[in-house]
């Protein structure tokens, strides 16, 4: 099966230019010039649209066990809903419950998503149980593809990891050259804030932004930092929203420490004012780290363009208002902490080009090229060129769309972004040289999807 898809402008991580792209079954044949090669089963005219490398999206948490509760996609709902949106490859969060192994957790996540996946997916390993066993597990999950292992300095009782045991995963991580990956906020002060504040009385949504002060996001950032200074272990800075946090990665970047970090749409386009929202309309944004105010927001696309930041992740991680969101309505503290994003970020980041705060090859690196390579999937995802999988997105730079919980296809009864005005959207959609998505709809399947073993971070140095 040869589809040719002519007429369109090729993007990738260093530029744009007229070309057209051969698939072969699963693959990228060729990238050639334009109306060089005329002979295919199937031709996609892309004439005036964009055609880049499938989306990445190495956040996301699709049925999440969370707060007494779980996420709101599936892995079937949620991989569609990434495809409409022009993601074709999702890295998901394994999550080990305390008392469990990371093999039993690993099978466990094995289990949800196989046979149910519409776009390829790969896992990472929430590490909350740091013993000798766990960290000898460690070497069995990089040795299974899993080669990136989440760690909360937040959520003190749940997730949390005291320094030592991030100390103890961060040397296993660099004797095994894996990654940690770090939620980076100051839990065990950020207790006590919300402990004084239901104290008295206040309990509404708001007063999740009001209790996680950015400085604890940045205190913890410089923690970690130095903890892996210390262990010579790699180090990824998850969901960043904060300028104090994004100058501790800046620092340590320049001083030439293996430190990255991503942030995630939520911070580039909301603020704490939508957790502000009357009534309890503000739980629709109660995520962590929270909303911040909107000085944050340039820093962070300043951080984009200068690659102190180097990915773009959503944390999908969605409750619904009407009966997930309402656990928290007496007490902002049980409010489940997520927000929904995964259909989006293509589309959001795109305005961020409209915007001319990055740049097209910049768009196409945050939001493909770079998870790739930054999670071990280079160059079979993230680019396309011969030989890679043919994850390929037509794009539309000049069609308007307007977001909305009517039109989403997330399994959430809101939308955090409704009535945002886009300009772009996603035409087609190929996955492993499959249609999946085009302007008659989708029609992909679950189980389409498969594992992805990853490599380790391609960046080391
Ligand atoms: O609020 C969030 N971010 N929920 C998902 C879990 C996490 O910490 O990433
Ligand atoms: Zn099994
Ligand atoms: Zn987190
Ligand atoms: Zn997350």
């Amino acid at each position: 099966m040869r589809t040719l898809i002519k007429g369109g402008t090729v993007l990738s991580a260093t530029g744009a230019s007229p070309a057209d792209v051969l698939v072969e079954d699963e693959t990228v044949a060729a990238v050639t010039a334009p109306g060089f090669l005329t002979d295919a089963d199937h031709i996609l005219d892309a004439t005036g649209k964009y055609v880049l490398p499938g989306g990445i999206d190495a956040h996301t948490h699709m049925e999440m066990p969370f707060g007494g509760t779980q996420s709101a996609d599936t892995f079937a709902t949620g991989t569609e809903a990434a495809a409409w949106g022009g993601t074709t490859t999702i890295i998901d969060f394994a999550v080990q419950a305390k008392g469990s192994t990371l093999t039993a957790t690993l099978d466990r996540w094995h289990h949800k998503a196989g046979g149910e996946c519409a776009i390829d997916y790969g896992f990472h390993m929430i590490v909350s149980d740091v013993n000798d066993t766990t960290l000898k597990e460690m070497e069995t999950c990089a040795e299974a593809g899993v080669t990136s292992f989440k760690m909360f300095m937040a959520y003190p009782g749940v997730f949390y990891s005291t320094d030592g045991e991030i100390l103890r995963a961060m040397q296993k991580a660099r004797e095994t050259g894996s990654m940690i990956m770090m939620h980076a906020e100051n839990g065990i002060a950020i207790d006590e804030l919300v402990a004084q504040a239901l104290a008295a009385g206040r309990s509404e949504p708001v007063n999740h932004g009001l209790t996680r002060p950015s400085s604890l996001e940045g205190e913890a950032t410089a923690r970690a930092i130095r903890l892996a200074q210390v262990t010579g272990a790699p180090l990824y800075i998850v969901h960043l929203s904060a300028a104090e946090a994004l100058s501790a990665v800046a620092e340590a970047r320049d001083g030439g420490q293996n430190v990255f970090a991503e942030t995630c749409p939520q911070y580039l386009y909301l603020s704490i004012e939508d957790l502000a929202r009357p009534g309890f309309e503000g739980a629709k944004y109660v995520a962590s780290p929270p909303l911040r105010e909107k000085r944050h927001q340039a820093d962070l696309w300043r951080g984009l363009r200068t690659n102190d930041l180097s990915v773009v992740s959503t944390d999908h991680c969605p409750f619904c208002f009407k009966e997930q969101k309402e656990l928290g309505r007496d007490d902002f503290s049980k409010i489940p902490n997520g927000m929904p994003g995964v259909e989006h970020r293509m589309d959001l980041l795109h305005q961020g080009v409209v915007a001319g705060e990055i740049s097209l090859a910049r768009w196409v690196e945050t939001c493909s090229t770079t998870p790739a390579r930054m999670f071990g999937l280079y160059p079979r995802k993230g680019v396309i060129a011969p030989g890679s999988d043919a994850d390929i997105v037509i794009y539309d730079p000049n069609a308007k769309q307007v977001l909305s919980a009517e039109t989403h296809h997330m399994n959430v009864d809101y939308s955090a972004y409704e009535g945002f005005e886009i300009t772009g959207k996603v035409d087609t959609v190929l996955s492993r040289g499959t249609v999946i998505v085009s302007p008659s709809g989708f029609s992909g399947r679950g189980g389409h999807g498969k594992f992805l073993p990853r490599e380790h971070c391609q960046y080391l140095t």
